[in-house]
């Protein structure tokens, strides 16, 4: 399909915001992002991008002329074809989504022009769709379109994820409006899958719900290999070498944490609370990630007894790399269960910044700031910073040679010969796993091997 140039108005320039405006700019389409922010939408058009997403400062500055930002709704939506709602929608006390946000932006749109499409990107629980629908028809724009959209992008990735997509998700209640948003996103190559609207909304929730699950599920697995004495990378690569299982979503470490995951299975587990069903799996799922963080302490206890006191070296803030974003990022709870004991938490990330946030905590400048004359660290973000860091230095710098590695990202052995007490999620400890390694065989060996 192809698609004339459109004019689209985007409301909210979060991350999901800045990048569908950016990469729709980027398909040639005139996008004006709105936000009620003024100091973002202030920085936003002086070119500065308040938040970290690799490419995404390019991509807008390559787009420049195709792009603007405003707080004013009148201008966003002046002769928009399509409105992208693109809000947040955080838990409520309840675990459910608040959608707070996208209905002050429906309220918004009473002078939407004809034969516009509302696009509903946000991550809304199933029948927002329909609830949406009939409070437009309620405010007289029954003449304006609705369809579901998903994003699938993950922070990091997102303007990648977003322009290469696996697949684009279009669920409408009428099929001319589900092929007005296909067409918005000629130029892409992926699979579009055209359903119903609830149908699109469950695919986002599930998809986050299955890879939640492989998570969890690869973490039990972790726990369990520590009591058995197995490699959980071994065995994760083992599993994941089945092309009906894949590799993704199989690392262990502490749990999955971000602006996503966490809010997204509440909020799916709430769903089906409120239709009556009990969704056990999902249930275990988040109170196996719940536990995942808070085994870290209990490694540091084993070796260092009552933390009261000690120095520990907190490394990686951020939920993942890539991006500076702390919203329920494992860190916070590692961090603050550390402080509670009564450690001495000095932290460092190369650019979350959670001094607000972990206000006992000391954030550091370097990571060696941080390790200096520790009693242990703990890494909880795989920076690549920590791959480079120089840890025979280090480890003449610690008070003491404890390394919780929380993510796996560490070669065992490496640190173990650098004279390093080395613990990793999953990964038995020496004398179950002080065999050496053997060398994985290439074809070539096998024949020779079998001749
Ligand atoms: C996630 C999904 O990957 C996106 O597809 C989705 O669009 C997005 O949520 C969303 O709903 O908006 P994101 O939260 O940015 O994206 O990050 P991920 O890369 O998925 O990582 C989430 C968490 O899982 C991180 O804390 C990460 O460290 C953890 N994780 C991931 C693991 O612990 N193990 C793994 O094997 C993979």
């Amino acid at each position: 399909m192809t698609q004339d140039k459109a004019r689209v108005a985007v409301f909210g320039a979060g991350y999901v915001g800045l990048v569908t405006g950016a990469c729709l700019a980027d398909l040639g389409h005139t996008v004006t992002v709105r936000d009620v922010v003024a100091d973002k939408v202030t920085a936003l058009s002086r070119g500065n991008v308040p938040i970290y997403e690799p490419e995404l400062d390019a991509l807008l500055a390559r787009n420049y002329e195709r792009l603007q930002f405003t707080l004013d709704v009148g201008e966003a939506i002046e002769g928009a074809e399509f409105v992208f709602v693109c809000v947040d929608t955080p838990p409520t006390y309840a675990g459910d989504a608040d959608l707070s946000r996208v209905w002050t932006v429906v309220d918004e749109l009473l002078r939407l022009a004809q034969g516009a499409i509302v696009v509903m990107k946000s991550t809304v629980p199933v029948g927002t769709g329909e609830k949406v629908r009939a409070a437009l028809d309620a405010r007289g724009l029954d003449h304006v379109g609705y369809v579901s959209n998903p994003e699938f992008t993950a922070e990091g990735t997102a303007v990648r994820d977003f322009l290469e997509p696996d697949r684009i998700v279009i669920g409408a209640f009428d099929g001319q409006h589900g092929d007005a948003v296909e067409r918005l996103h000629a130029g892409i190559d992926a699979p579009v899958v055209r359903c119903d609207v609830a149908s699109a909304e469950m695919i986002k929730l599930a998809a986050n719900a299955f890879l939640m699950t492989r998570i969890s599920f690869i973490n039990e697995i972790a726990n369990v290999c520590e009591l058995v004495g197995a490699d959980v990378t071994k065995v994760a690569h083992g599993v994941g070498l089945d092309h009906r299982l894949g590799s993704y979503f199989l690392r262990a470490g502490i749990g999955y944490g971000g602006s996503c995951f966490p809010k997204d299975s509440l909020s799916l587990k709430q769903l089906a609370a409120n239709s009556g069903y009990h969704f056990q799996l999902l249930s275990a799922v988040i109170e196996v990630n719940e536990l995942q963080r808070r085994r870290v302490v209990a490694k540091l206890e084993k070796h260092l007894g009552k933390l009261r006191g000690r120095r520990i070296a907190v490394l990686g803030l951020a939920f993942k790399p890539g991006t500076d974003d702390m919203r329920e990022a494992p860190s916070l709870v590692i961090a603050s269960r550390l402080l509670a004991e009564g450690a001495n938490v000095r932290t460092w990330d190369p650019v979350a910044d959670a001094r607000t946030l972990l206000t006992g905590a000391d954030q550091c400048e370097t990571a060696l700031e941080a390790l200096d004359g520790a009693d242990a660290a703990v890494l909880v973000t795989e920076w690549p910073e920590l791959g480079e860091l120089d840890w025979g230095d280090v480890r003449r710098r610690m008070a003491n040679p404890l390394v919780v590695d929380g993510r796996n990202f560490l070669d065992p052995a490496e640190m173990r010969a650098l004279g390093f007490v080395y613990e990793g999620i999953g990964r038995a400890a020496p004398p179950f796993a002080g065999l050496p390694e053997t060398p994985e065989r290439d074809a070539e060996t096998e024949a020779e091997a079998a001749s």
